[in-house]
């Protein structure tokens, strides 16, 4: 099993898993090469932004090896027999997934949503509580960025989100396949043009943004849940009627699909991706502040938000003037900026403006 990872994320002692070429196909390692310094700095200084490694005897599963009690809390996390229990499940989640996924998308099989969500995340939501289910999945952030982990985690945030919505067990379970099947289109365009680092031409983005209906229609004619096909069909629609594919206003959105759409961009940025390096969760909470509430339905983008920022509560983050602090106290007004405190100094960021929570550690 192979993942893509950016070269800032690598670490000697991995091991290529595919040739790595320039883009004008200069060849600079080949695979099964084992990295070491020297050879990622030599990926940096070819411009190189990412490469595939293998995923089983990479160094990241020994990281749990490592003991040290000036280690941060993602590093001490790391080392739970929770987090270990919750890795496991989550590779064989992704990799079951997959498999089923491409059974229905090559039409050799048909979709049964249950089994799905089965074999792919009951495992997952089981072995750990919800409230850590997010910090876990935000320290597995070193993983591929592809589109099956994207359902994955849009899944399984989908399936927090309904819980936190107090929905009833039926609905959480529709709730958590609409995540997990939202992008289901996607999965049926080329690999090269979904995971192109560079910029898409207009054709290439065209062809991307027809995942919805195509989503919708596989979904349609496998006879799933409404609530599941109008996912697939409407998480790329907003309330102001700035999305697509129909550009639908507010009242016309399907409330599964809105819920949805806050959830895939929440996943979308906080992940790594090709071309940039994950985003700090209070980053992109801050974001949703400015820009989210004309767009996403507000009671919906609420619970969300103030429950995620709940499950910060007690982590230790990094200022942006670089001091350690640990998030103790939430301003509603202003979700993206807690009460810290740094040492024996109470920061409210809502005051402090010129400060802001650059990462959790
Ligand atoms: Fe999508
Ligand atoms: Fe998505």
């Amino acid at each position: 099993m192979k993942i893509r990872l950016l070269i800032t994320q690598l670490i000697p002692g991995m091991i290529v898993a595919e040739d790595v070429r320039t883009l004008d196909h200069q060849l600079v390692l080949t695979k099964g090469t084992i990295l070491n310094d020297n050879l990622i700095t030599k990926l940096h200084m070819y411009s190189i932004y990412s490469i595939y490694v293998e995923r089983k005897n990479s160094v990241l599963s020994d990281i749990s090896t490592i003991t040290d009690i000036s280690m941060s809390y993602s590093e001490r996390l790391k080392q739970t027999p929770e987090f270990k229990e919750f890795r496991k499940n989550y590779e064989l989640g992704i990799d079951s997934f997959q498999d089923a996924i491409n059974k229905v998308i090559t039409k050799e099989e048909k979709i049964d949503v249950k089994a799905l969500l089965q074999t792919s995340l009951t495992q997952i939501t089981e072995s750990v509580g919800n409230g850590s289910i997010l910090n876990m999945l935000q320290n597995m952030r070193e993983y591929d960025d592809s589109t099956y982990t994207h359902c994955l985690n849009v899944g399984l945030l989908s399936h927090i989100f309904a819980t936190w919505m107090k929905f009833s067990a039926e609905d959480i379970e529709t709730m958590t396949a609409c995540g997990l099947l939202h992008d289901i289109g996607k999965l049926m365009i080329p690999h090269e043009i979904i995971s192109k680092p560079g910029k898409l031409t207009d054709n290439e983005y065209k062809l991307i943004k027809t995942h919805p209906i195509s989503g919708y229609q596989l979904l349609k004619e496998s006879g799933v849940e409404d609530a599941i096909a109008y996912s697939a069909l409407m998480h790329h629609e907003r309330n102001d009627g700035t999305g697509y594919p129909m550009h639908l206003p507010g009242s016309r959105i399907h409330p599964f699909a809105k819920m949805i759409s806050i959830v895939d961009v929440y996943d979308a940025m906080t992940a790594a991706r090709v071309y940039r390096p994950a985003m700090c969760p209070f980053k992109v909470i801050e974001i949703f502040e400015e820009e989210g509430f004309d767009k996403y339905d507000v009671e919906y983008l609420l619970v969300f938000l103030t429950n995620v920022v709940n499950s910060y509560l007690q982590n230790s983050c990094l200022l942006s003037d670089g001091r350690e602090a640990t998030i103790i106290m939430i301003n509603k007004d202003r979700l993206s900026r807690p009460v810290v405190q740094a040492g024996n100094d109470f920061i409210n960021l809502m005051e402090r403006t010129d400060l802001h929570i650059e990462k959790i550690i």
